[in-house]
C-alpha cells in the first residue's frame, strides 16, 4: 500500500504536572530524568527511530527547559570540547534548526486542543502523536511498530494495552473489532468510560497515527470528558470514514504519569544499564 510518509510529530507537554509537585514547580514534568535521560528524551528518540523528522511541542508558560534541552548548547559543548569530554552523549539532544517548532497551548483545554494548536505546522500531512508520560520501552520502539503496521494499513493507528477492568475509567477505551496478529481494528471508542459502560479493557497508551482530518474535526469539537476537548471524541466521529486500527505493543510499558509507574521506569532503566545493574541490584537487597 502506498502512503503519505509520517514526517511529523506532535508532543503535547503543556499540561502543569501537578501530581509530581513540588518536584514540578519550576521545572516541566517531561524533563524529569529516567536514569539520566529526561522523560521527553525517549519520546524524541523513539519518534527518531521511527524515520519522524520534524518534532512539534505543544508547550505552555514554565515550559522552555525543554526547548533549551533540545537546542545546542553553546558554553557547555565549547567547555567539553576544550577538556576533550566525548560530546556523543549530547547526541540526540540537538535536534537540526527546522527540525523543531513550538506552539504555545494558552490555557489548559484538554489533549483535543493542544493537538489542534499545532494545526498549521501539520498542514496536509498525516502524522504522530506521542504523550511522553507513558513510557513506551522495547527492543524496537513503539512508533517503529506502529509505522509498520501504518505502511500496511494506512489511516489512522492507536497503540492500545490491556489493563485490568478496575482501571479503565482513567483512559481511552477501543471498542475492538476484528483482530490479525497486533492488530484490530477499531469500531469505536470512548474516553473514561463508567467501568460498566466500557466496551473493553483495551486502552489507548498514547501513541497515534493520525490523519490529518481530525484537525477539521477538532475545530468544532465540543467539551467531553472533565469538560476537556479531548482527542479521543474526534476520533470516534472519523471512524467509518476512515482506516482505524489499533496496535498492540510488543514492549514494556511504565506510566510515567504515575509516581509508581515513574519509579519503576527509573529501576527497570537501571537495571538495563551495565555501569549501574551491579550496584542497584546490591542496594535493592536491603528494601526487600
Ligand atoms: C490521555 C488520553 C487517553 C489516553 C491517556 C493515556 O488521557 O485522553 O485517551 O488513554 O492519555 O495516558 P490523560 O492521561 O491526559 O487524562
Amino acid at each position: 500500500m502506498t502512503v503519505k510518509p509520517i514526517r511529523k510529530a506532535v508532543f503535547p507537554v503543556a499540561g502543569l504536572g501537578t501530581r509530581f509537585l513540588p518536584a514540578t514547580k519550576a521545572i516541566p514534568k517531561e524533563m524529569l530524568p529516567i536514569v539520566d535521560r529526561p522523560l521527553i528524551q525517549y519520546a524524541v528518540d523513539e519518534a527518531i527511530e521511527a524515520g519522524i523528522e520534524q518534532m512539534i511541542f505543544v508547550t505552555g508558560r514554565g515550559k522552555s527547559t525543554i526547548e533549551d534541552h533540545f537546542d545546542s548548547a553553546y558554553e557547555l559543548e565549547h567547555t567539553m570540547r576544550s577538556r576533550d569530554k566525548d560530546l556523543s552523549i549530547l547526541d540526540g539532544t540537538r535536534l537540526k534548526p527546522g527540525n523543531c517548532a513550538y506552539v504555545r497551548q494558552q490555557e489548559p483545554l484538554g489533549l483535543g486542543h493542544a493537538i489542534w494548536c499545532a494545526r498549521d505546522i501539520i498542514g496536509d500531512e498525516p502524522f504522530a502523536v506521542f504523550l511522553p508520560d507513558e513510557f513506551m520501552h522495547g527492543e524496537t520502539g513503539c512508533m517503529k511498530q506502529m509505522v509498520s503496521a501504518y505502511e500496511e494499513k494506512g489511516g489512522n493507528l492507536l497503540s492500545v494495552l490491556e489493563i485490568e477492568k478496575e482501571k479503565v475509567s482513567s483512559y481511552g477505551v477501543i471498542d475492538p473489532g476484528n483482530s490479525e496478529g497486533v492488530l484490530t481494528e477499531v469500531r469505536g471508542l470512548v474516553e473514561k468510560p463508567a467501568i460498566e459502560d466500557a466496551p473493553s479493557n483495551l486502552i489507548i497508551s498514547g501513541r497515534y497515527i493520525l490523519q490529518p482530518d481530525v484537525m477539521r474535526t477538532l475545530e468544532n469539537q465540543e467539551a467531553g470528558s472533565g469538560g476537556e476537548i479531548q482527542l479521543t471524541d474526534a476520533m470516534a466521529k472519523m471512524i467509518g470514514n476512515q482506516a482505524f486500527h489499533a496496535v498492540t505493543f510488543d514492549g514494556n510499558r511504565f506510566d510515567c504519569g504515575s509516581k509508581a509507574g515513574y519509579l519503576e521506569a527509573n529501576f527497570a532503566l537501571a537495571m538495563e544499564r551495565e555501569d549501574l545493574a551491579d550496584d542497584v541490584r546490591e542496594f535493592i537487597k536491603k528494601y526487600i
